[in-house]
């Protein structure tokens, strides 16, 4: 489990029709493996680079590693979209030296989403927190229960 991250920053709600945030990865930051709660999700690389692992969706029989679908790197300026029926992604800053940010479109918004450990497909519900909204700091002084 990865106690730093990246953080989230909400900068619209959309009517409650999306959520539009700024996600800035450090070095090293990534999140868990998750899904997108029936959502839509639209990525663009503001900054830097982005490394997307996608995942098959665990089989229930299955045990052991989740099966990596493919991977890619997102190049600053270029955009990604992903919902459940594609599969699970995980999004990693990669660099040793270089910060990233993206802006991403959620719509509907959702406030939960299952997490996934790689090895074992098991899954959890987390709640989904914001460092910023509307350029104010949230009292969450941790990063978001998605960074694992
Ligand atoms: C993503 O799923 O595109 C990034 C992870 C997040 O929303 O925290």
């Amino acid at each position: 489990m990865r106690l730093e991250g990246y953080t989230r920053n909400l900068v619209d709600e959309g009517n409650e029709k999306f959520n539009l945030m700024i996600l800035c990865w450090g070095e090293g930051h990534g999140s868990s493996i998750h899904d997108h709660t029936n959502s839509h999700c639209f990525m663009k690389l503001l900054q830097g680079q982005l490394k997307e692992t996608l995942f098959d969706w665990p089989d229930r029989k299955s045990h052991g590693d989740m099966v990596q679908k493919s991977q890619r790197v997102l190049q600053e300026s270029k955009v990604a979209y992903i919902n459940d029926s594609i599969g699970l992604h995980r999004v990693e800053n990669v660099s040793h030296t270089e910060c990233a940010v993206s802006l991403h479109l959620y719509s509907p918004p959702f406030e939960t989403c299952q997490t996934f450990d790689q090895r074992t497909g098991h899954k959890n519900t987390v709640k989904m927190t914001f460092w910023s909204k509307y350029g104010e700091k949230t009292p969450f002084t941790t990063v978001s229960q998605e960074n694992n």
